[in-house]
């Protein structure tokens, strides 16, 4: 088959926002009949940020958006897609129309990509088709989420577990010698889409007419803990080995491994599968929780400016949830 591959990606920068209102363990313990012990022993969370007052899911993209594109040098003027990754949209119709009037790309196309807790992974591989096959030069990808629109908190067993964030990541086309996005490996099992979703549930005939019965709400976040625990440690281990070695590379030559924030066992436990040092875990669950489509670039994005991430860094970036869907992208940091 004929290579449709005629540019190189380059990952140029990231930025994240996250909203102001902290809320500890503790707080939560007054809620419903929780502890700080239980929840940090099971989950590594400490505390996390939600969203309050008049901000919504557009503002902290942008802020992050603004942070990546201020470093990567790039005016929002030649931004020519954005794809922004969220399952809790202000809008059905999608969101990343928004986000490109408020920071004021007014020349890209933007539209929305639904994948959960691997929409980054997903929008960063699409965002890469469009680069390599030399349809656009500059891409904001962004991944934002505002589960807590959708958490009951009167439920333990998830109210405990989720933030609100954004991060942003600029792709930019490069000569293929100097590509940097590596490879990838994607995967969904929509047998299992029950194990973690927010479903529509109808409510009786209220529109006698055109929709009868069709209308309705999202309901709250249900999840099955255990089954997505056991989807997760057995799913993406395997995820990063084919994508390891469709690239030739083994374990060895990983610098950071970059899973979503879910849960600190889940990092740990896929980490010691594949046999490497906790020493090359990004997490920072403690301060925020599970933030969804966020987690991977907040994550990112922080340890690139405390420079744990250094320029030549290996980097194993993997997505999974709800779908279910799971995802690798690896690439070098090489700004
Ligand atoms: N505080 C105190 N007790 C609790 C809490 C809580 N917040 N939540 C559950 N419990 C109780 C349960 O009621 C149960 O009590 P029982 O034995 O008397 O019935 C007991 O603790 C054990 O409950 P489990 O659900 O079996 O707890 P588990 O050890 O599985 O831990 C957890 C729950 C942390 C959610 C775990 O299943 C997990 O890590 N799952 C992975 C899923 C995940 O991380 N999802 C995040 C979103 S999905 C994603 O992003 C991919």
């Amino acid at each position: 088959m004929k290579s449709s591959i005629t540019q190189g990606v380059k990952l140029l920068a990231t930025g994240s926002a996250v909203p102001d209102l902290c809320i500890s363990n503790e707080l939560i313990s007054n809620i419903v009949d929780t502890s700080d012990e239980w929840i940090f022993n099971r989950t590594g969370i400490k505390e996390r940020r939600i969203l309050s007052g008049s901000t919504s899911l557009i503002d902290i993209a942008a802020l992050a958006s603004i942070k990546a594109l201020k470093k990567a040098g790039v005016n929002a003027l030649d931004i020519d897609l954005i794809i922004l990754a969220t399952s809790t949209p202000n809008d059905l119709f999608g969101s990343a129309s928004q986000l490109q009037a408020k920071i004021g790309a007014s020349k890209a196309i933007a539209f929305d990509i639904t994948a959960a807790c691997s929409g980054f992974v997903i929008a960063m591989v699409t965002a890469a088709q469009f680069i390599q096959n030399a349809s656009y030069s500059n891409v904001l990808v962004v991944g934002a989420d505002v589960l807590s629109k959708w958490i009951n908190w009167s439920d333990r067993r998830t109210c405990i577990l989720f933030g609100d964030g954004a991060g942003a990541a600029i792709l930019q086309s490069c000569s293929i010698s100097d590509n940097n996005l590596l490879g990838f490996h994607l995967n969904t099992n929509g047998q299992k889409f029950d194990q973690l979703n927010i479903q529509y549930e109808y409510s009786n005939n209220d529109d006698k007419f055109f929709s009868p019965g069709l209308k309705g709400n999202f309901n709250y976040i249900t999840m099955n803990g255990k089954e997505v625990y056991k989807f997760a440690v057995s799913k993406v281990p395997q995820s990063i080995q084919n994508c390891l070695s469709s690239l030739n590379l083994s374990v060895e030559h990983i610098d950071w491994l970059l899973l979503h924030q879910a849960n600190e066992r889940i990092l740990n436990a896929v980490a010691s599968r594949l046999m490497i040092p906790t020493e090359k875990v990004i997490s920072n669950l403690a301060k925020y929780g599970n933030t969804s489509a966020a987690s991977i670039p907040l994550a990112l994005n922080e340890a690139i400016e405390d420079s744990r991430i250094q320029s030549g860094d290996l980097v194993v970036m993997s997505g999974f949830g709800a779908g279910l869907t799971w995802g690798t992208l690896i690439f070098k940091w090489n700004p």
